[in-house]
């Protein structure tokens, strides 16, 4: 049975309390819709939002996490302190971190574990930056980072793996259906030769999916649903890509 899709919502460094209504809104318009919904605020967003609608169909989700579990480490927030606050995922990986932060594959491979070790499931990016896909070397930037950021406590349960291809992060560009499905295509291939529920880990593409867009990258074989940043932000946007999943 292919793997369930989802539709997750990347705040990033957007949001207040007030921004709790879009997510209400959301609840309302796809009540009836049978996809998992996931949106990961700022950490600010986390707790009040799971407590109003993280144990209703809207699960909520962390944007990283510390490796420990606790310590001193100014600033950051483990992956159990997230489940505390309500929260059933966190995005490890995003190449905003990645970028912003130095963070490395192992480095995302030990977030991913600590989401793990706290009952949470991580969502790990991977994708290649523009100079890489001019160079050729998308194929092997993506193996090289599924290898690598992907632990090897991974499950079809515990782990969703997104690609976001960089130069397509914000700027309204997106691949071609080819290039998604081959991408695609070989995480999956990667998967299933490494793990034994490899074929039912859920892929999703992220980078400006939107309203007019998603009904095609959705038709993409392996594209087992969205992580969507802008998009995701407003219910009237959001709304119609959960429902394009539908
Ligand atoms: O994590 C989601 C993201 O990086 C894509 O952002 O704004 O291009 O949908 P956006």
């Amino acid at each position: 049975m292919p793997p369930r899709k989802l539709a997750a919502g990347n705040w990033k460094m957007n949001g207040t309390l007030a921004s709790l209504a879009e997510v209400e809104t959301l609840m309302r318009d796809c009540a009836s819709a049978e996809v998992d919904i996931l949106i990961c605020p700022p950490a600010t967003l986390l707790h009040p939002m799971a407590e109003r609608v993280g144990r209703g169909p809207v699960a909520v989700g962390g944007q990283d996490c510390h490796a420990k579990e606790s310590g001193a480490h100014t600033g950051d927030i483990s992956a159990e302190q997230l489940r505390d606050a309500g929260a059933s995922h966190v995005i490890v990986g995003h190449s905003e971190r990645r970028a912003d932060h130095g963070e490395t594959d192992a480095a995302v491979a030990a977030k991913a574990v600590a989401a793990h070790r706290a009952g949470i499931v991580s969502v790990i990016c991977v994708g290649e930056t523009e100079a890489q896909r001019d160079a050729g070397e998308t194929l092997d930037v993506i193996a090289r980072q599924l290898a690598d950021s992907v632990p090897g406590c991974a499950t079809a349960a515990n782990t969703v793996v997104a690609y976001e291809p960089v130069w397509a992060i914000g700027t309204g560009r997106t691949p071609t259906g080819e290039q998604i499905a081959e991408v695609h295509a070989a995480m999956r291939k990667a998967l299933v030769a490494r793990f034994p529920d490899g074929a039912g880990f859920r892929l999703l593409y992220g980078g400006s999916v939107k309203p007019s867009n998603a009904a095609e990258i959705f038709a993409i074989a392996d594209v087992d649903g969205a992580l969507v940043g802008g998009a995701s932000l407003k219910a009237s946007d959001f709304g119609p890509i959960v429902k394009a999943l539908d």
